[in-house]
């Protein structure tokens, strides 16, 4: 089942209707974003991006600098807001009702007739709170974890909304510690830890809140090689348990293939394709699919 849909999706960055309007019209000819930024003065974050996300799925999107990456996965958690277009996610799922071994769960089709299914554009300021706190976690590329909290005290963070006690919400952070392989270290600081340390912290920071949508914008590209290899394998085995929709962000097409159940590729803001690295391989859409997976290491 779909557990988020993106319709429609554009975003022309500090433009107004109108203005992007004129902007949507050349790219709807098929003019590519750097001459409709040349023409008009208007930066393309995402044209038409239409992207249904699996619930359990790893979803790498994959692109060069510039594709539309960061903006696309903003959305989801509406850091950022499109010019046009609707975002579906269904606030029904969570990993322990569609867990591999109930595969009964939510079989039901995510769409607009969905009671389960809400477009999060709609979401007053109370609501887009509530589902920032229940559906959506994000773990940064540079950690984002605070300085002057312990490690403990930055997993527990985001669980204040939950209306437990400080030593319940330090046994869930002391669990999710331990899950990431971070015991013993709950009372350093951040700055006492390597990098891959800390985004330990910063996974099972994201994973303590229990919400069922994982977003990880190039998460591990701060890392040296070897590291980052290991927290790949340790978000993988995570998932295999946990069966979290996660959206993982990377411009490094070997780790959008070792993680990614499917694929996304993006290109100047338009989305080329979408299926398994092994899709992507055999029946590439254009040759800039292909030049990726032929740069495969
Ligand atoms: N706040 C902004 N204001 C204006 N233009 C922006 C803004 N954010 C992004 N853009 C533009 O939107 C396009 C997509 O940017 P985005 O940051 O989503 O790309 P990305 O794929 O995440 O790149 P990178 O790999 O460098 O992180 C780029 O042309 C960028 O210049
Ligand atoms: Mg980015």
């Amino acid at each position: 089942m779909n557990h988020i849909q993106l319709k429609n999706i554009s975003k022309i960055y500090n433009a107004n209707s109108t203005q992007a309007q004129s902007a949507l019209t050349l790219l709807a000819e098929g003019m590519d974003s750097i001459a409709v930024k040349e023409q008009t003065g208007y930066s393309v974050g995402l044209y038409d991006i239409n992207l249904n996300i699996k619930a359990g799925e790893l979803h790498c999107i994959m692109g060069l600098s510039g594709s539309g990456k960061s903006t696309l996965i903003r959305h989801l958690n509406r850091l950022i807001d499109p010019t046009s277009g609707e975002i579906w996610v269904n606030t029904t799922v969570n990993t322990k009702t569609h867990a591999k071994d109930n595969p009964q769960a939510n079989t039901a089709p995510v769409d607009k007739r969905s009671s389960n299914a809400i477009n999060i554009l709609e979401l007053n300021d109370k609501q887009l709170q509530h589902y920032r706190q229940q559906t959506v976690s994000m773990v940064f590329q540079h950690f984002g974890l605070v300085p002057h909290m312990t490690v403990i005290q930055n997993v527990a963070y985001g669980l204040r909304v939950r209306k437990m006690s400080v030593s319940e919400r330090h046994e869930v952070a002391r669990h999710w510690l331990n899950e990431v392989g971070l015991n013993n270290l709950e009372h350093s600081y951040p700055d006492e830890l390597s990098g891959g340390m800390q985004q330990r912290v910063g996974l099972a920071r994201a994973l303590a809140t229990d919400n069922p949508i994982l977003l990880m914008d190039e998460a591990f590209s701060a890392l040296d090689p070897l590291i980052r290899a290991q927290l790949q394998d340790q978000l993988l085995a995570l998932q295999d348990r946990l069966n979290k929709t996660i959206v993982f962000i990377t411009h490094d097409i070997d780790e959008a293939v070792k993680v990614g159940q499917r694929i996304s590729i993006l290109n100047g803001g338009r989305l080329i394709q979408t299926g398994t690295p092994s899709d992507l391989r055999h029946n590439p859409a254009d040759d800039y699919v292909e030049q990726f997976m032929s740069a495969k290491a």
